[in-house]
């Protein structure tokens, strides 16, 4: 529909609604979008949650992403990443540890400073978008 017409339409007092047409995906194509989706992990926060573990107890690190009770696991994988396991760990001292939030750490459940590389992709994307 052309703008004219739609001004001519508004102007008789018509009250049809338009809406915006629904892009049709191949079924292979949303599947492949939702296999993408549940194996890999998305980054909770860009820094490191510092969190006191206590000996001998046991942990379930979030390795997803997903879960609301971040750093760990509140079982928001079963349903939003099925391929993605948390981690579990018992610490073997009272201590304060750093654990990884961005789920890029190779030191899992650590901090590993890999989160610089998150926010500096994030940067970039932003920069990109500014001058598109
Ligand atoms: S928060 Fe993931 S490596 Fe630091």
């Amino acid at each position: 529909m052309s703008a004219s017409s739609f001004l001519v339409l508004l102007g008789r007092g018509c009250t049809q609604t338009f809406r915006r047409p629904q892009l049709a995906l191949p079924a292979s194509f949303s599947m492949v979008q939702l296999r993408l989706e549940s194996s890999q992990a998305v980054p909770a926060a860009r820094l490191p949650y510092r969190v006191k573990v206590n000996a001998g107890k046991r942990y379930a690190w979030c390795a997803c992403g997903h879960s609301q009770k971040q750093p760990f696991c509140d079982g928001a994988h079963r349903t939003k990443a099925p391929t993605i396991s948390p981690l579990r760990f018992t610490p073997e001292k009272d201590q304060n540890v750093m654990l990884c939030a961005c789920k890029q750490t190779k030191n899992a459940p650590y901090c590993d400073g890999s989160h610089f590389k998150v926010i500096f992709q994030d940067v970039v994307k932003s920069v990109k978008g500014v001058f598109k």
